[in-house]
């Protein structure tokens, strides 16, 4: 684990809106950039008297190093995020944190992504084709202009499959149904990985249980200080207390506990409303 320094670390090389309130940031990080395998995050502060957020490492340059996160406007630091801009610096970044993927030469192996989960699924799909893996990849948003990385994500796999919820876009429905067709046809599939919205890495991992195909989802627990001390981003796993910052993120999804899981990210719901609301009047006000 690094803590990068100097005068151009932090700094952001470059800024796209990839979708409506999802952005691209490539950010000079060498020594993230030289030793980040995919699956591992960084949490980064935009200025000092911010929170810390944890955000995937979408994707790494080794040479010139660069390390590409992609994130969506939620709440209160993201936005703050979202209104930095090329030249800009962050606060501080620190990682790479969490256990890399296990990547190996399975055979057939299925990964899934929805929404942002896109952006987490990417390194982890290029990776497993790399060692050899037949890798069918099923990506899905809501609508088409939410659908991310889609033409990375076909050069990442063996073949691509893509879902939009309302069927403004390739196929109407979503990842999971596509993800219980594949494993119809499929007879050999021997991993998935579903990244996505809770909700969503639970009902993947329903339909992937009667197959008994080992499930790893990447958990998107509240996080403050990733490295196992603070105790926020606690789960159950298999019936024994796990940190996802430290044990994790990645995590065999049949034995997570899932309502508990979900109960602890919602805990702070109405206070991150209310300090969302008060940052957007304090921005309208600044700006006239
Ligand atoms: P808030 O209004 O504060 O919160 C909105 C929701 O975001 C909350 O309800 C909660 O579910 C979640 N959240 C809030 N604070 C935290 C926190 N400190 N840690 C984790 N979740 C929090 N998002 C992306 O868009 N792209 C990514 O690649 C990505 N990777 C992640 C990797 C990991 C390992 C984890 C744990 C989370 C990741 N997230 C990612 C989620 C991201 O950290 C949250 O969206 C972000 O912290 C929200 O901050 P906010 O202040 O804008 O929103
Ligand atoms: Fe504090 Fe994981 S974030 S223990
Ligand atoms: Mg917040």
């Amino acid at each position: 684990m690094y803590l990068v320094e100097g005068p151009e670390m932090y700094k952001i090389i470059s800024k796209r809106e990839i979708a409506p309130n999802i952005i691209s940031l490539e950010v000079a990080a060498p020594l993230i950039a030289k030793r980040v395998k995919p699956g591992q995050f960084i949490i980064l502060l935009v200025d000092e008297r911010g929170e810390r957020i944890p955000v995937t490492v979408a994707d790494y340059n080794r040479e010139n190093g660069l390390i590409r996160i992609v994130f969506q406007v939620v709440g209160k630091t993201t936005a703050q995020l979202s209104q930095m801009n090329e030249g800009d610096q962050l606060f501080s970044l620190v990682g790479p944190l969490g256990n890399p993927s296990e990547i190996d030469n399975y055979g057939t192996v299925v990964t899934v992504g929805g929404g942002t989960g896109i952006a987490s699924v990417y390194p982890i799909t290029r990776e497993l084709k790399e060692a050899g893996n037949r890798v069918i990849s099923i990506i899905g948003a809501k609508t088409r202009d939410l659908i991310i990385m889609e033409d990375e994500m076909k050069k990442a796999s063996t073949e691509l499959l893509v879902t939009t919820d309302d069927g403004s876009y390739a196929r109407k429905g979503f990842v999971t149904e596509i993800l219980d067709e594949v494993l119809q046809k499929e007879k050999d599939v021997k991993k998935v990985w579903a990244i996505g919205p809770a909700p969503m890495m639970k009902a993947a991992c329903e339909v992937t249980k009667p197959y008994g195909i080992e499930t790893i989802v990447s958990l998107n627990a509240i996080m403050v200080d990733g490295t196992g001390m603070c105790g926020s981003c606690r789960v159950t796993v298999n019936g024994e207390t796990k940190f996802v910052c430290v044990d994790g993120p990645e995590f065999n999804g049949h034995l997570v506990d899932w309502p508990e899981f979900m109960n602890r990210l919602a805990r702070y719901g109405q206070l991150e409303k209310l300090c969302f609301e008060a940052y957007r009047n304090a921005c309208r006000e600044e700006n006239g």
